[in-house]
């Protein structure tokens, strides 16, 4: 069966001077908790971290104190729950690998703190050589939302798809998966004005999940500039040196 290759999306973080949109961070935020923390939990990612997104100390808290989470134990020995505080965790709505397989079908909604940068579809030769000079880094994020749009269409006439599971060519491990259609128009609202679409909640999402597993993709990218403008031009006076050292030698 032929998987689709990822649709690929001008992103704003991506190239050598990417960055963060900070309202489609806060929107993608806004999908996650609404719409996949129901399956999907960020357990390296701590709520503290949102003050990243733009949010006060007091949002950042109001956050946390929305989630439960398990604590303990205590002097008793017992584990118990609390409202989160910034330094818990984004937790699993499910107790355990267990019971997220037998509320899926038996499949384990994976944790997102890196899902970002830990899928991606090979691009194959040569484009693999030219994405080293274009920066080309979005393989996931475009997998991603290649994914989360890609429900729609209907498997070719006399293809199978095993019960329960979901057809999607766009997945990497198979022809369907256990997610359902997560997203549908207008299931999110969204307060800045932009559209309340699939293809907006995906890429919105998307952002926010790009930003959970590489949180300081702008300060690499500025200093990695930084970088290659000090090597050239020190390059170029290891040169004059080399010139005038070696100036007397015929
Ligand atoms: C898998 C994204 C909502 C259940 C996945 C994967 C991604 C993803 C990227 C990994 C696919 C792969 O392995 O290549 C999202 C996003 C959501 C969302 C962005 C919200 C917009 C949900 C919800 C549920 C769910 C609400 C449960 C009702 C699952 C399951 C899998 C999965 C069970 C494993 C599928 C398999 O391996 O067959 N999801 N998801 N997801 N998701 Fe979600």
């Amino acid at each position: 069966f032929p998987i689709h290759k990822p649709k690929q999306e001008d992103w704003s973080f991506a190239g050598p001077f990417g960055k963060y949109d900070k309202g489609q961070l806060q929107r993608g935020l806004k999908v996650y908790k609404e719409v996949c923390a129901a399956c999907h939990s960020m357990n390296l990612v701590p709520f503290r971290t949102l003050g990243e997104l733009g949010y006060s100390d007091a949002q950042v808290k109001a956050f946390a104190a929305e989630y439960t989470v398990q604590d303990g134990p205590n002097a008793d020995g017992e584990m118990f729950e609390r409202p989160g505080i910034p330094s818990d965790y984004f937790p699993s709505p499910f107790p355990n690998k267990e019971a997220a397989a037998a509320a899926n079908g038996g499949a384990v909604p994976p944790d997102f703190s890196l899902i970002a940068k830990a899928r991606g579809v090979e691009r194959g030769f040569p484009t693999f050589v030219f994405d080293i000079f274009t920066q080309y880094a979005e393989n996931g994020p475009d997998y991603i939302h290649s994914l989360l749009t890609g429900y729609d269409e209907q498997p070719p006439a006399g293809m199978e798809i095993a019960e329960g599971t979901h057809y999607n060519p766009y997945f990497i491990a198979g022809k369907s998966l256990a997610m359902a259609k997560p997203l549908s128009d207008d299931q999110v609202t969204y307060d800045d004005g932009s559209p309340q679409t699939v293809d907006q909640y995906a890429r919105d999402v998307t952002a926010f999940l790009m930003w959970a597993a590489e949180p300081h993709l702008e300060t690499r990218k500025q200093t990695g500039f930084g970088v290659m403008v000090f090597l050239v031009l020190f390059a170029g006076l290891v040169y004059l040196t080399k010139r005038k050292v070696w100036a007397d030698i015929p």
